[in-house]
């Protein structure tokens, strides 16, 4: 990392005179281990923090303005915390949106000036936004003493990203980020929120993400339809089911006994939600147990049903995973994220990942042209100040 912090603190100066007086601050990107979709119905969903992250150097003002150069877009902005207003295809509305909802909350906050610097690849589906949000939830807390646990600070920074940049997004990626932790994946129930961290023993099993280099461009809209979608099953649901409020509270049985209430699409989807809800509490069962296979094959299950009933895959995700799971070694692999582009996550043998990375680049660069991405993670700690 010492490079990056190098380059950080080279940056600053040039932005804005000395350093001195800065702290570093990280916040990490995520993948999704199993339970794709389910967030916003309410279920459960099983996320880790990686080693990819954004880092930011900063300083706080005596004044309202805050000033931020991004050295990925070599752009600096900057606003003043009394006069908010969005500005169209920024990433200058991610740090404004989460101060406009903070402020929001009565919450009094100082400015501040910051370099920040992210390897999280963008529209990758490896949450770099959400991570853009809670780095600067995290600097205004920590300037402005504000009293916010990482719990609210998730929900304020998912409520930036609904309100201000107007993704509807459940609160699994904020939420991971928040409250991630190194060598531990995260079950949370997305109804109460309450959560449970577990140990994932990655010396002989890696996780290992692939980037399709698709970039996400359909997800936006069809990520809002795929709710609704949900929304009408359980409209329809309710005839028969007059308690249910959501998805989650539908049992695989249930569905099965009223399935003719839904019209095909929406029974795709239904059964996908329901089904993946029950995966994700088998999975952290198998994780508990150290029964890598058993979660490798509910980690296949996922993808198919990604692909079939929830129809968020894409050719090359689709081949990805086809290939990883023709290699030796390897124990599980499915898309990861909203879909329609983005990564795939494997579950490989320690011994055959580099093997994995030769076979899946080659297969792939053959059939698409594309040369993919791997990034071997270590699972890590969310947000956080970096004491140097
Ligand atoms: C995106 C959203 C999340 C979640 C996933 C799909 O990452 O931001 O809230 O819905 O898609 O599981």
């Amino acid at each position: 990392m010492e490079p990056r912090i190098q380059k950080l603190q080279e940056e600053f100066k040039k932005q804005f005179g000395s350093d001195q007086d800065t702290q570093l601050f990280q916040a990490p990107g995520r993948v999704n281990l199993i339970g794709e979709h389910t967030d916003y119905n309410e279920g459960f969903v099983l996320p880790a923090a990686i080693d990819r992250s954004i880092l930011a150097l900063a300083r706080p003002r005596k004044d309202k303005q805050v000033r931020i150069y991004s050295r990925d877009f070599q752009n600096l902005f900057e606003f003043s915390l009394d006069k908010i207003k969005p500005v169209k295809d920024s990433w200058g509305n991610y740090p404004m949106g989460v101060a406009e909802i903070l402020q929001g909350e009565k919450l009094k906050l100082k400015g501040f000036e910051a370099v920040s610097e992210s390897n999280v690849p963008v529209g990758a589906g490896l949450s770099s936004s959400a991570a853009i949000e809670l780095v600067n939830a995290f600097i205004f807390a920590t300037f402005s003493k504000l009293k916010l646990d990482r719990v609210k600070m998730a929900l304020l920074c998912q409520k930036a990203e609904n309100e201000f940049v107007g993704v509807k997004c459940g609160i699994m990626d904020q939420f991971i980020i928040a409250l991630g932790e190194k060598d531990r994946a995260l079950f949370l129930d997305c109804r109460d929120l309450s959560y449970r961290l577990i140990p994932v023993q990655s010396e002989k099993v890696k996780l290992v993400i692939t980037n399709t280099k698709v970039k996400r461009s359909l997800a936006g809209s069809e990520y809002n339809q795929r709710r609704e979608e949900c929304g009408e099953g359980v409209n329809l649901l309710k005839k028969k089911l007059p308690k249910i409020k959501s998805l989650r509270d539908v049992t695989p049985e249930d569905l099965a006994e009223h399935q003719e209430l839904l019209p095909e699409t929406v029974r795709k989807r239904c059964f996908h939600v329901v089904m993946e809800n029950d995966r994700v509490v088998k999975a952290v069962e198998a994780l508990e147990k150290n029964s890598l296979r058993e979660f490798g094959r509910l980690m296949i299950e996922s993808h198919n049903s990604l692909r079939d009933l929830y129809q968020v895959s894409c050719p090359e995700l689709d081949l990805l995973v086809k290939n990883a799971l023709s290699l030796k070694g390897v124990l599980g692999s499915r898309m990861t994220g909203a879909g329609f582009g983005g990564c795939t996550v494997s579950l490989v043998d320690e011994k055959a990942v580099d093997e994995f990375r030769i076979k899946s680049s080659r297969g792939y660069q053959k059939e698409t042209g594309k040369v993919p991405e791997f990034y071997v993670c270590r699972i890590s700690d969310g947000v956080r100040e970096v004491k140097s």
